[in-house]
């Protein structure tokens, strides 16, 4: 089961509100990890990480790749938004990685 992660922080104003952060977190976010949690029940993909289930499912079950992607996404969000995301010298290098294959 997914579990609806924590907000590390409750406005980031001004570049986001707090009525934003609420929206996304409190009803976007959770929607995925609720649906994600049904569509999957009884299925093989229950038990499995968020990146087994995007990286083995992309053709078989499209609903579950797109909530799972989903949650990933939001997830990484949140967590990409901390200082201590930051201050991670891995993360900094990934993201630099990513920057220069992507952007
Ligand atoms: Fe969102």
């Amino acid at each position: 089961m997914f579990e609806l992660i924590s907000l590390p922080y409750k406005d980031l104003s001004p570049y986001i509100s707090a009525k934003t952060l609420s929206y996304h977190h409190g009803a976007h976010h959770k929607g995925y990890v609720n649906a994600l949690n049904t569509l999957i029940q009884g299925t093989d993909y229950q038990g499995q990480s968020l990146e087994e289930i995007i990286l083995s499912n992309q053709q078989k079950a499209v609903k579950i790749f797109n909530h799972a992607t989903q949650l990933w996404n939001h997830n990484s969000y949140w967590i990409i938004l901390t200082a201590a995301f930051k201050k991670n010298s891995h993360n900094l290098q990934t993201n630099r990685k990513i920057v220069q294959k992507f952007c």
